[in-house]
């Protein structure tokens, strides 16, 4: 059987900076409260006229993940896209970005695992390659959240947490089966549907129902019971993280580096210390850039390559957890 190993990795994050004094400016919080409950600083949010959206800031992270795996586009046999603010209800956005990287008839898959996008992503890759049936898969995480975030008080719980960016990796067959993708372990949990949301727009709050929506009412915003995601945030990490290992007969004291979806810095925190890591075993840039969803592994995963914290035979373990609930990790031989 053949294994699946990362051959390329790119990122693309707009330029904009927003930072927590700025969102002092929109809404009623400050730089204490966010940096203190979640470790934020800034975040990139699309500016008002730029071109930017989920699809085009996935074909920025694409091509630089291409050309780092040393392929071409006509190398690209599949392509899978994963995000909760795709461009239009439908088609997918994994199409557009198809077409945008002239990419004829390659396939495109469209996940919507929201945070846990990236990592089901990749299983989906991996059992694609490990079977044969694709060569090199181009694998991309992107979202939008600025364009739906209620940005006055009201939404003030949500609004400064995301971020907008894209990641991107390549997924490609290798002979050598002591490396690549070693298992990965998903799951999900929808009796906690509501508890992280957006309602509408959706097919059950069609045109007449959106016409209609008097300001006060919030389905056309995210919600989430933030403590409750939370809570059940640090659990699911743990047993996503403990799988994987078990799996294949690690501690976490083989960890070269741990990469886990960046909701919130005290999540993070919470992970390390309950598998004793030490700050060099995991990687963190929510900082910079906020919670960027289905984006956020991909991001982290290759600027701690880009920095020389990735190396060839390093054991890496990424793990996600969001709405859904979803949640999964992957175990890498790198
Ligand atoms: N600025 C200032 N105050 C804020 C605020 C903001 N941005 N957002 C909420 N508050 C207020 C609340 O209104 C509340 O005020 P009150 O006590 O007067 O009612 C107070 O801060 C505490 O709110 P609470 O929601 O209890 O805070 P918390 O300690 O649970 O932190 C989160 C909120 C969202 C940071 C935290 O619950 C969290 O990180 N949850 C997980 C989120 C996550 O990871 N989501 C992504 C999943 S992938």
């Amino acid at each position: 059987m053949y294994s699946s190993r990362i051959t390329g990795m790119g990122f693309y994050v707009p330029d904009n900076i927003v930072t927590n004094d700025d969102l002092s400016k929109m809404m009623d919080t400050n730089d204490e409260w966010i940096q203190e409950r979640t470790g934020i600083q800034e975040r990139r949010w699309i500016k008002e006229g730029s071109d930017d959206t989920t699809s085009t800031m996935g074909v920025k992270a694409s091509k630089i993940a291409i050309e780092r795996a040393g392929l071409t586009k006509d190398d690209i046999d599949f392509i899978i896209f994963a995000t909760l603010s795709p461009d239009h209800f439908f088609p997918g956005s994994g199409v557009l970005i198809q077409d945008m990287l002239d990419m004829p008839n390659v396939g495109a898959l469209d996940v919507r695992n929201q945070c846990s996008g990236f990592v089901y992503s990749l299983s989906i890759a991996d059992q694609f390659i490990k079977t044969g049936m694709y060569k090199n898969i181009l694998v991309i995480g992107s979202e939008y959240h600025s364009g739906a975030l209620d940005k006055t008080t009201r939404g003030r719980n949500l609004a400064v947490l995301f971020g907008d960016g894209a990641g991107a990796a390549v997924l490609s067959r290798s002979e050598d089966n002591s490396r690549g993708i070693l298992s990965t372990h998903l799951h999900s949990q929808g009796e906690h549907a509501e508890v992280l949301t957006v309602k509408a727009p959706s097919i059950i709050h069609w045109i007449p129902a959106i016409l209609n929506a008097k300001e006060e009412d919030t389905s056309y915003h995210p919600f989430m019971d933030g403590q409750k995601v939370f809570k059940n945030a640090i659990v699911r990490f743990s047993e996503a993280i403990s799988e994987g290992l078990d799996a294949n007969n690690l501690t976490a004291e083989d960890i070269d580096m741990f990469i886990p979806h960046q909701a919130n810095l005290r999540i993070t925190q919470f992970v390390q210390r309950r598998f004793k890591l030490s700050d060099d075993q995991v990687y963190s840039n929510i900082q910079k850039y906020g919670n960027t969803t289905a984006a956020s592994i991909p991001i982290a995963m290759c600027e701690a390559w880009e920095q020389g914290k990735i190396k060839e035979g390093d054991l890496v373990v990424i793990a996600a957890f969001g709405s859904g609930f979803t949640w999964g990790s992957v175990v890498i031989r790198w």
